[in-house]
């Protein structure tokens, strides 16, 4: 099953979504990237010893809420007891773990038999798109717009700043802004800022 048209995934970048666990004390959240190769795919990277992570491998389910906003992961990082689960689905023989979601997020995605590679740091999950609900348009969380934009700021701020220290984090901001949205008009931007900015100093 190809992941749902109207998400709007464009392979290779990285979107932000509160992923949801279910842990020995009930059902949890933390904020994780996603991204598809081929739409057909949704790939993650867990760093070892989240609880996230953990609470995978033992129960072998992953929901991914698409949020309306940052806040809602600031939220799922720092404020869990804020957080409000949706009722869990009952258990079935076809789906015999539930999987829990956030009531706040704009559309959820299941995703069952969940196949791991261990890279080292990370474990790397993929597996296919399970059920999908989707309670009005999703926005999508990407992070180049953002760095984009304070890589604008930043580059008029320059002067302020220890010599060295904007260019470091410029590019850093595009290093990034190349991992999560290759490609882009943000990563070309970017691209494009630096050669600004080489060329006038
Ligand atoms: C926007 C955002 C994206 C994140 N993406 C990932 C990710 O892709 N993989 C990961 O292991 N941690 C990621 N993190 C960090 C985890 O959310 C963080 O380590 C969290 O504390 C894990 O919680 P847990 O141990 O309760 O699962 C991200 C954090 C933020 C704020």
């Amino acid at each position: 099953m190809p992941i749902p048209p109207e998400l709007g995934l464009r392979p290779g970048w990285i979107y932000e979504v509160a992923a949801t666990t279910l842990g020995p004390g009930g059902p949890h959240a933390a904020p994780i990237g996603v991204s598809t190769p081929d739409g057909l795919l949704l790939r993650a990277a867990l760093y070892k010893g989240s609880a996230t992570l953990a609470n995978i491998l033992e129960n072998g389910v992953l929901g991914l809420n698409f949020p309306p906003g940052a806040a809602l992961l600031q939220t799922a990082l720092h404020h869990r007891d804020r957080l409000r689960y949706a009722a869990l689905e009952p258990e079935t023989a076809a789906a015999p773990r539930a999987v829990p979601f956030l009531s706040e997020a704009d559309a959820w995605l299941e995703l069952r038999d969940l196949r791991t590679e261990d890279t080292g740091p990370t474990v790397r999950l993929e597996a296919s798109p399970g059920r999908f609900r989707a309670f009005g348009p999703v926005r999508l969380i990407n992070r180049a717009e953002g760095l984009l934009l304070e890589s604008l700021v930043l580059s008029t701020r320059l002067h302020l700043l220890p010599p060295g220290r904007g260019r470091e984090m410029l590019t850093e901001n595009a290093r990034v802004i190349n991992k999560v949205a290759p490609g882009s008009d943000q990563a070309a931007a970017m691209g494009d800022l630096l050669a600004v900015l080489g060329q006038s100093s």
